[in-house]
């Protein structure tokens, strides 16, 4: 086989994890909560481990690079984007269980429910989902009143029965179906359960800059296309890459019968694939000019990661 081309990730987004994480912290540090609601320490520490550690942070990244096209950063983006990463996180808890992907490693560590129980991880991911709709609605977040309203509701629409919900039943029942599923029906599910997620993140980062509806629309289109780059690349890293380098089980999706681009047209195919939905993603962006460049350098590391 020959030898993969990766691409590097963009220097600043090792500084915004730092941040992220910074934040995340604090709003699941023991403290967060006034003294007189009580919170379970187990279900916390659960939380904490699906949360906390080793992700890439590209949600929340993506969040702060679109928002920053329209020269808007700060405390109020970085809130969202780590409200978006709760969800995700909670998406990769679930994902992870036995019921469902069944899985030992993530991150490099025992997943959720490895590390503590099955109930305990269910609770866990319904408790990110939920904090991620405490985090945009406290009184900590600035966001004005309309464009918080349009992020609760384009957060909801995206980790929901048409979003990332339903692309995982429709991942799930995909392996059981009695035929292969042909490619749109392929990239119907994978829109949905990683597409959307990605393409709300770059639409919430011009959403909460107040961008024009026409911009908003074009970043909706451009995570739209990076959504499903990312999918392809995890799928060929499932193929490709080893559990010591992406911190996960690999040559998992052949052996559950998941329905996958490289199973379906191959891994040449998948790259060339890839090439072109950067070549658009990068069309897109070109009325921002060097603005854009970080987006663009993120497209192709999405298109083209390590891990
Ligand atoms: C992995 O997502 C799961 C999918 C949605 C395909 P990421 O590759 O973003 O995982 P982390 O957050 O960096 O661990
Ligand atoms: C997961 O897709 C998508 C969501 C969690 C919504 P995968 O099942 O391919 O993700 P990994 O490979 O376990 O990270
Ligand atoms: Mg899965
Ligand atoms: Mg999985
Ligand atoms: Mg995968």
């Amino acid at each position: 086989m020959e030898p993969r081309s990766t691409a590097t990730p963009p220097a600043a987004l090792a500084d915004h994890a730092v941040r992220l994480e910074r934040l995340l912290d604090k709003l699941l540090s023991p403290q967060a909560l006034p003294d007189e609601i009580a919170r379970p320490e187990r279900l916390r520490a659960a939380m904490a481990h699906g949360l906390l550690g080793g992700g890439k942070r590209l949600r929340p990244f993506l969040v702060e690079q679109s928002a920053a096209l329209f020269d808007v950063d700060g405390e109020a983006v970085l809130r969202v984007g780590a409200a978006l990463e709760c969800i995700h996180c909670y998406s990769l808890v679930h994902d992870d269980l036995p019921a469902m992907d069944d899985d030992d490693l993530r991150r490099g560590q025992p997943t959720v429910h490895r590390a503590f129980d099955e109930a305990t991880a269910i609770l866990a991911g319904d408790a990110l989902l939920t904090l991620a709709f405490d985090i945009v609605t406290g009184p900590e977040s600035r966001l004005q009143p309309d464009r918080k309203l349009a992020i609760i509701g384009g957060l909801s629409r995206a980790a929901g029965i048409g979003g990332m919900v339903g692309g995982q039943m429709l991942d799930l029942e995909a392996e059981k179906a009695d035929r292969p599923l042909a490619m749109a029906e392929i990239e119907t599910l994978q829109s949905m359960k990683t597409g959307a997620l990605l393409r709300f993140a770059c639409e919430a980062g011009a959403i909460a800059a107040g961008a024009p509806e026409k911009d908003q629309a074009r970043l909706r289109r451009f995570g739209e296309i990076i959504g499903l780059s990312f999918q392809l690349a995890d799928d060929l890293l499932d193929i490709m890459s080893d559990p010591e380098t992406i911190g996960k089980a690999t040559g998992k999706d052949a052996t559950a019968n998941k329905a996958t681009l490289p199973s379906l047209r191959g891994v040449d195919w998948t790259r060339e694939r890839l090439q072109d939905l950067v070549a658009e993603a990068t069309e897109l962006l070109r009325p921002f000019g060097s603005k854009a460049d970080v987006l663009v350098h993120t497209a192709r590391y999405i298109a083209f990661r390590d891990r």
